[in-house]
């Protein structure tokens, strides 16, 4: 595990996610940060279903409300705040919680250098 600078906080909208990977090679790990009520999160980018990515379209992690996280595979949702599976198929799990802080408008994370390290 290591810390990363994944984004800049004025790149990621207000309820909103980015997606990010770090390390390289064929097995990237992915992950997200998420703006919600005035916090900053970060998730491992890994349904606890299936292991899918949550988003088919570029950071497009969100219900159409904007009050979920979805997982577009089999449409589990995960409250912003805690990555908590509020409904779907893995109901009562969780996405993996990564450290994260925000420095001079830097958002930075603990995560590994890749998917083979999770
Ligand atoms: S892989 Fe996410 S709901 Fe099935």
């Amino acid at each position: 595990m290591q810390e990363w600078q994944v984004a800049r906080l004025d790149d990621i909208r207000e309820p909103g996610a980015l997606e990010f990977t770090t390390g390289g090679g064929d097995w990237p790990f992915r992950g997200m940060v998420v703006r919600w009520q005035g916090e900053v999160k970060a998730y491992a980018n890994i349904c606890p279903h299936k292991g899918h990515p949550l988003n088919w379209l570029p950071d497009g992690f969100f219900t159409p409300d904007q009050r979920q996280l979805i997982c577009m595979s089999h449409g589990a949702t995960f409250a912003p705040d805690t990555g908590l599976c509020t409904f779907g198929p893995c109901a009562g799990e969780n996405l993996r919680v990564l450290e994260c802080r925000v420095e001079n408008g830097a958002v930075w994370v603990t995560a590994p250098a890749s998917l083979l390290e999770v």
